[in-house]
């Protein structure tokens, strides 16, 4: 076709992004994808609130069916969030036949497997990129950098609002209150912080990466989960004067068929790489039998790094689009999963 019609579900600190991206980067877009990008309409939940100079209002609806079923728009992002009526929204949108690209964690932790199936059933393409780690490839980077390799370990920073908060009380000695008020401004934190503070986040994400990583079906039920909301200010001076840094770090590990997948604070001596990984950035050591120890380390959380993201994998599916390739996103798990507690 002469363009690409993109439908917007959400407008909020990543959606903003994403139209941001587009408008400044169509010149790079089409160079690669060789037509131009225009977003064709936008849902929102409310239609007079105030938005950023470089939106268009008149591509403003409330109705999310004036976006799903629009026959002119070829490609749905969705970064509203939600999980079971999103869900829904995405299946109405894959059968019918439009490619998809979601930073939603929450639902790709959880349904994912079942909404890639539907996806290749129906010819289109669903990527996901932006729900784990903001700006970092480390999706692309597990699914084509290191395809080749077999990964046996995987240990991050993967959630930016709990590194911030662990950060600034450390630095600034600022309290864990007025710290997550900055993080939720600043537009890190989920509009529910509890899922950033608890490990949730963090939880999802590595059971992401772990089912990529591992070729292996593994759920949210599978990780173990501690949060951090009950450090404080004395442990972090504690840990200081000890030569630690604390951070909320996310472990996914196998050996043969069995996985073992937690998030929890840990401390680690100041002279770990992960241990000088500051503020909202995200930081995935991979480990992988041929190519060794890696590192993956950029903004996790934040509008532009994240549409970055997002709009990255907009450009994938219009390059498989030309190609007529979409639709070839998932395939069968290599590996048994066993979990440590299967044994017990
Ligand atoms: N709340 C998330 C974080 C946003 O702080 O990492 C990015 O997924």
């Amino acid at each position: 076709s002469v363009e690409v019609r993109v439908g917007l579900l959400g407008l909020g600190t990543v959606g903003s992004g994403v139209i941001s991206i587009i408008e400044r980067h169509q010149e790079e877009l089409r160079h690669q994808v060789g037509c131009p990008v225009t977003v064709r309409k936008v849902a929102v939940r409310n239609i007079e609130k105030q938005r950023p100079a470089e939106v268009d209002r008149s591509l403003l609806t409330d109705q999310i069916e004036d976006v799903l079923f629009d026959q002119e728009i070829d490609v749905i992002i969705e970064v509203m969030g939600g999980v079971d009526s999103t869900k829904e929204y995405l299946l109405q949108a894959l059968k019918s036949g439009k490619h998809v690209v979601t930073a939603n964690k929450d639902l790709m932790a959880v349904h994912g497997t079942e909404l890639l199936n539907v996806a290749a059933e129906n010819g289109c393409d669903l990527f996901y990129e932006a729900s784990v780690a903001g700006g970092i490839p480390i999706l692309r980077g597990l699914t084509d950098g290191l395809s080749a390799d077999r990964i046996t370990k995987m240990m991050g920073i993967v959630n930016g609002t709990t590194n911030y908060i662990l950060t600034k009380m450390t630095q600034d000695g600022s309290s864990y209150e007025d710290v997550l008020k900055q993080a939720q401004e600043l537009g890190f934190a989920e509009s529910d912080p509890t899922a950033d503070v608890e490990g949730l986040d963090a939880a999802r994400k590595m059971a992401i990466l772990a089912n990529l990583g591992f070729s292996m079906n593994i759920s949210l039920n599978d990780v173990s989960i501690k949060g951090m909301s009950s450090v404080t200010k004395a442990d972090l001076d504690y840990c200081d004067q000890l030569g630690y840094t604390m951070k909320l770090i996310g472990l996914a590990q196998r050996d043969d068929g069995r996985v073992e997948i937690s998030v929890e604070p840990t401390l680690l001596p100041n002279k770990h790489p992960l241990a000088s990984v500051h503020n909202e950035y995200n930081a995935v050591y991979v480990y992988g039998e041929a190519v060794g120890e890696t590192m993956f380390y950029g903004p996790g959380a934040g509008s532009l790094p994240t549409a970055t993201a997002v709009v990255s994998d907009l450009v994938t599916v219009m390059k498989n689009m030309r190609l007529g390739v979409t639709g070839q996103t998932i395939q069968a798990p290599l590996h048994q999963r066993s979990l440590k507690e299967d044994k017990e």
